[in-house]
């Protein structure tokens, strides 16, 4: 990857908390534009690599450059060019949701003249503009998650991470943050960390595999799934199952494993050019036919 593609640079990152290790030599370029996904299980290091990257842990050794700066040189260049939304978002209570943008916004030098404008456009990005005059401490989880998403935006930051960002939301305000964070995609870099492989295969370009401190995978949604042992499942239903001649089947190329459940035959194939084939050997016999394809959450579970 060329160096001026690279929003962030990761090398060699290590940290430590006492006995546990939570980085353990950690690589990973992040390219200008792209929607990158962090997912891993839980004490897996996402949380540290981005308050490292945020400038608000330390490392014990490694280097992060964010834009071609240094997190041990220039912290506070690299804080006005991250808007961040914390796994749990510390917003001040008392404060009323237009206020706290505001606060927000005159401490990461947004013009005067342009702050009021940029402070009305998000509260309706996040349909909130309602709601700008009631204070955070009245405000239901998904809706300070959605002022916690504004607050991250308020100085139109270069790089956006979101940690967990739809964690204990109810399915519509889930949808209305993927959406905002679609929108992102192609003029912002971002940086996603989530346990929902749907909003990560749907959001990303690529995804990291973090477990134990370091990256065991990266590629985009497509590539990792094709990574799936016995890639494509078919799936079908007969009358009588004792009538086919599986010998036909597992003779061939393409077929991993059979395996009977009922009266449900489960193939397991790595390419998808025997199909037809399969099907003609069931014949009338079969009444019910469809095939899965591997998720991320059989690549998470195979990986970590
Ligand atoms: N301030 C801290 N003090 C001590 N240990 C910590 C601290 N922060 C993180 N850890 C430990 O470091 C490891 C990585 O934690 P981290 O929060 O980065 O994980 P995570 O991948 O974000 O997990 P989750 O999915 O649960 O949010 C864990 O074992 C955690 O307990
Ligand atoms: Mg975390």
């Amino acid at each position: 990857m060329n160096s001026d593609d690279v929003m962030v640079k990761i090398g060699s990152l290590t940290k430590s908390f006492g006995h546990i290790k939570a980085l353990d030599n950690m690589n990973l370029d992040i390219k200008k534009g792209e929607l990158l996904g962090i997912i891993g299980p839980n004490g897996a290091g996402k949380t540290t690599a981005i308050r490292i990257i945020c400038c608000i842990l330390q490392p014990n050794s490694g280097e992060v450059m964010v834009g071609g700066y240094s997190i041990y040189n220039d912290q506070i260049k690299i804080k006005s060019m991250i808007g961040y939304l914390p796994e749990e978002p510390n917003l001040y209570e008392r404060f009323k949701a237009r206020n706290l943008l505001k606060y927000f916004g005159e401490l990461y030098g947004v013009p005067k003249n342009q702050l009021d404008g940029r402070i009305d456009e998000l509260l309706e990005l996040v349909g909130m503009s309602e709601r700008a005059e009631d204070r955070i401490n009245t405000f239901s989880k998904g809706l300070r998650q959605r002022i916690g998403i504004a607050r991250a935006l308020i100085h139109d930051p270069e790089l956006i991470i979101f940690d967990e960002p739809t964690m204990g939301l109810d399915p519509a305000t889930s949808r209305t943050v993927r959406n905002f964070i679609k929108e992102l995609k192609g003029d912002k870099t971002v940086i996603l960390c989530t346990h929902y492989m749907d909003e990560a295969d749907l959001l990303c370009d690529r995804v990291a595999i973090l477990n134990q401190g370091r990256i065991r995978d990266i590629g985009t949604p497509k590539t990792l799934k094709e990574q799936v042992h016995g890639d494509i499942i078919l799936k079908v239903k007969v009358h009588q199952p004792q009538k086919i001649d599986t010998n036909r089947i597992t003779a061939l190329n393409s077929v991993e494993a059979l395996n009977l459940e009922g009266n449900q035959f489960l193939i397991s194939l790595n390419t998808r050019e025997d199909i037809s084939t399969i099907i003609d050997v069931f014949g009338s016999q079969a009444y019910s036919v469809n095939t899965k394809e591997p998720t991320l959450d059989d690549v998470f579970i195979q990986s970590v």
